[in-house]
């Protein structure tokens, strides 16, 4: 019998930091392609309100808590489907500040110095004449870390973001290589998926839409406020009449976010002949009012019930749990944080060089009529047991699963599944299985040589 295939196979993965009120810049970069790329049924997607990070700027408990309330149902309202979608608040997920240390553990300080966030605070001290650390915080130095952690423990292969955070994007990619070069293949290397056009917006002065600059134009503000804001955009002095140019136009560049390409084909064209700068405002105003209008209301709704959203972030944080919580099991294990009583002499995959067949698992039927599979070590110990199955469907989705390595399954069906080892060992074979499923298992010999590249070896 053909069943669907239950594994999605590309997992997308993104957040905003809760420190202020969603803007159209967030929505055009951020909340609208990742809400699209959320409804592509091959997409496994990942969202969360990253209010750890928000600490770094905010020192102010309300704003945190407000910010995260707007931009909770800022999400919802533009179409996320949280049945669908993960959807979680970051610091309802402990594995992430866990996850954090270990990387931190693999970021060369050197690597941290470089980040443009960082960089830019030293670089306001110096030319202010004070000293370069002023006003840096520790956490400001470690944002990339904490990133990298948001990224790296959901195993997301793409993150779609502004330009300005692919730097990043890479930093995460350098831990996730320096922690799989040490310990074996068990990060994966994450890629930022930019939007060609809209990737970063211009705000009402013309320089990059970001509440650091306060030149935003709120998302769901109501209707007169938007239109006022856009009233107060920046443009030059040519007069009604005389040709514009699209170049450099941030008014333009707004507009072709939210229209067609014939639409701003036209706009184009009124430019070059001349349309009066309150008329391509007007334009602006209804094509984005246009696109808004229908979300606010759901956005509204939304904000007059908190309690709501609250179970919301909460059944979001269980489902993202149900990954987090094997998964730094499994890295613990990896970096050695490990119980007393598992046999310490087994050396890892990564650490020895034996060859080693992979665990392999068994569908079957049974005289009672239903439907079973085991999981079976590389010598055919077994591993794990299913109970029986009415329909050979459902056991071969679970099974499905495990063959790629799917941890999660033992805790979504632990009702349905008996361990015949302890958890280690199987930890240990789902992963051999996720990296062979990955094809990242020829990246094990590369962990041979592992001492040269990490940066603490000597210590
Ligand atoms: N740094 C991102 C921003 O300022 C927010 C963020 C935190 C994020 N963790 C992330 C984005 C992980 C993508 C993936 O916009």
């Amino acid at each position: 019998m053909a069943f669907r295939n239950p594994m999605k196979s590309l997992r997308v993965l993104t957040g905003i930091t809760t420190s202020g009120t969603p803007h159209l810049g967030n929505y055009v970069g951020a909340i609208r392609p990742s809400v699209q790329a959320s409804r592509r049924p091959e997409v496994q997607s990942f969202y969360f309100l990253a209010d750890y990070h928000a600490l770094i700027k905010v020192g102010e408990p309300e704003r945190i808590q407000r910010s995260t309330l707007e931009i909770a149902a800022t999400w919802l309202a533009a179409g996320l489907d949280p049945n669908r979608v993960t959807f979680y608040r970051q610091s309802d997920i402990p594995e992430i500040p866990e996850l954090t240390w270990f990387l931190t553990c693999m970021a060369g300080k050197g690597l941290l110095n470089r980040a443009h966030a960082y960089k830019a605070q030293v670089d306001k001290n110096l030319a202010a004449g004070v000293d370069s650390d002023n006003e840096v915080s520790a956490g400001l130095f470690m944002y990339p870390v904490l990133m990298a952690a948001d990224i790296l423990m959901f195993r997301a292969h793409q993150v779609p973001v502004g330009r300005d955070q692919i730097q990043h994007i890479e930093m995460a990619r350098d831990m996730a290589a320096s922690f799989n070069h040490l310990y074996g293949p068990h990060l994966v290397l994450p890629e930022a998926a930019i939007e060609e056009n809209v990737a970063t917006l211009p705000g009402l002065d013309g320089r990059k839409m970001s509440k650091s600059y306060d030149n935003t134009i709120a998302l769901f503000a109501p209707p007169q406020v938007l239109r006022k804001q856009i009233a107060a955009m920046v443009t030059d002095s040519r007069k009604p009449g005389e040709p514009k140019s699209t170049e450099g136009s941030a008014l333009f560049e707004i507009y072709r976010a939210f229209a067609s390409a014939e639409e701003t084909r036209a706009m184009a064209q009124a430019y070059a002949q001349g349309i009066a700068w309150a008329d391509a405002k007007q334009l602006l105003f209804e094509r984005i009012e246009g696109e808004i209008a229908p979300m606010r209301q759901t956005y509204e709704q939304l904000m007059a019930d908190p309690g709501r959203l609250e179970d919301i972030l909460r059944a979001g944080a269980d489902k993202a749990r149900q990954i987090a919580t094997p998964f730094i099991q499994e890295l613990r294990q990896a970096v050695g944080l490990r119980s007393l009583r598992q046999a310490g002499a087994r050396p890892t995959p990564a650490a020895g060089n034996a060859k080693i067949s992979l665990p392999s698992l068994k569908q079957y039927r049974h005289d009672d009529g239903k439907f079973y599979f085991k999981l079976l070590d590389g010598e055919g110990q077994l591993l794990l047991q299913s109970l029986a199955f009415d329909s050979p469907r459902q056991a071969g989705e679970l099974v499905a699963r495990l063959k790629q390595g799917d941890a999660s399954v033992l805790e979504s069906h632990a009702d349905r599944l008996e361990p015949a080892s302890d958890a280690a060992q199987l930890a240990q074979a789902l992963l051999s299985l996720r990296q062979a499923a990955e094809g990242t298992a020829n990246s094990v010999a590369q962990a041979l040589d592992k001492a040269a590249r990490h940066p603490n070896k000597d210590l």
